[in-house]
């Protein structure tokens, strides 16, 4: 099936707002759907549009992976409660980081983190709480690149063939998928979501998970969560699409107080891009790499080395994994 694609040009965000809060009307009727909002522009703009088209009988759940950022559950549970709806954070750390223990290939990493969420996590709380539905924020450049076989994105199914209903016990409905993430940015804002919402700068589904190459092991998770906040507070006022910092598997010789070390090696990727399918390395002033790299290396314990990539999308992809 193919989709009709909705351009941030023609789309009308408010005509857009009340065709999709329509249809989720229709298709949910009076029963119950849930959906998980990890705090990103389309998790975002999904949850309201659910909670205007149904109101308590969408119940929106945070799910805690171990994979986000530092404090964020918190934060998006508070924020959303400032717009009036409840988010229920649920602690599934355990159940993901089992899952990925032992994988280092990317693909399986994917799998890993989608299986976990959409069959063990999802599929408990869809029995518990007797709804049909589930609510998610795909977009059509998620389809794109999973049906090309780039990377798999761990929320596309119908497309690869897989019948949510019959792999996983529930309907999905995905009010975006005709949009991509500049549309989405400003049915965002129709929807009433602050600018920290609407431009906010993406981040994958598989989380940190998709920042570490190799095996997402507690101890590695932590380190690039650490060295992510360092990187989004230095480039937090540079203008660009998307930035991040990126552990890697091999180690390089290094040194300190005079003695050999053979550390760790972080990747700073930072991106010029209009709708994440094609995109520039952004022109980073010297001295803004120069402190992050310094704050890494001397904050950071184990890390000798911090590169800048200057690739563009194709052949890169924006994330490593
Ligand atoms: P890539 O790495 O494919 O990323 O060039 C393009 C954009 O998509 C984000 N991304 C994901 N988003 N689920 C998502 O919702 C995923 O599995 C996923 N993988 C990548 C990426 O951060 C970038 O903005």
């Amino acid at each position: 099936m193919s989709i009709e694609e909705i351009t941030a040009t023609d789309l009308d965000p408010e005509q857009f707002v009340a065709e999709q809060v329509a249809a989720i009307c229709d298709t949910v009727g009076d029963g119950l759907a849930i959906n998980a909002l990890s705090g990103g522009v389309d998790s975002s703009a999904v949850t309201m549009l659910g909670h205007r088209a149904l109101g308590d009988r969408l119940k929106t759940y945070f799910i805690d992976n171990g994979l986000m950022r530092q404090d964020e559950p918190e934060q998006i549970a508070g924020l959303f409660a400032e717009l009036g709806v409840h988010v229920e954070v649920l602690d599934a750390q355990d159940e993901f980081l089992d899952a990925l223990a032992g994988i280092t290939d990317p693909e399986e990493k994917r799998e890993a983190v989608t299986q976990t969420f959409y069959k063990d996590v999802f599929g408990r709380l869809v029995r518990e709480s007797g709804a049909k539905y589930l609510l998610q924020g795909t977009i059509l450049t998620d389809v794109d690149e999973t049906v090309a076989g780039i990377k798999r994105q761990h929320n596309v199914f119908e497309q690869l063939g897989i019948d949510p209903q019959e792999a996983f016990g529930y309907q999905i409905i995905e009010p975006l998928i005709q949009l991509r993430k500049d549309g989405v940015r400003r049915v965002a804002e129709a929807l009433g979501l602050p600018e920290s919402v609407y431009n906010k700068m993406p981040f994958p589904g598989p989380a940190l998970a998709a920042r570490v190459i190799g095996e997402a092991t507690r101890e590695r998770l932590a380190l690039v969560r650490q060295v992510t906040a360092i990187t989004e507070a230095e480039l937090g006022d540079i203008d660009a699409f998307q930035y991040m910092a990126i552990l890697h598997e091999d180690r390089v010789t290094g040194m300190r107080e005079g003695q050999r070390d053979f550390g760790l090696q972080i990747e700073i990727r930072c991106w010029d891009s209009v709708d994440a399918r094609t995109a520039t390395p952004t022109r980073l002033p010297w001295e803004v790499l120069e402190k992050l790299s310094s704050r890494i290396v001397s904050e950071v314990p184990g890390v000798v080395s911090v590169t800048y990539n200057i690739a563009t999308k194709p052949p890169s992809t924006m994330e490593v994994v």
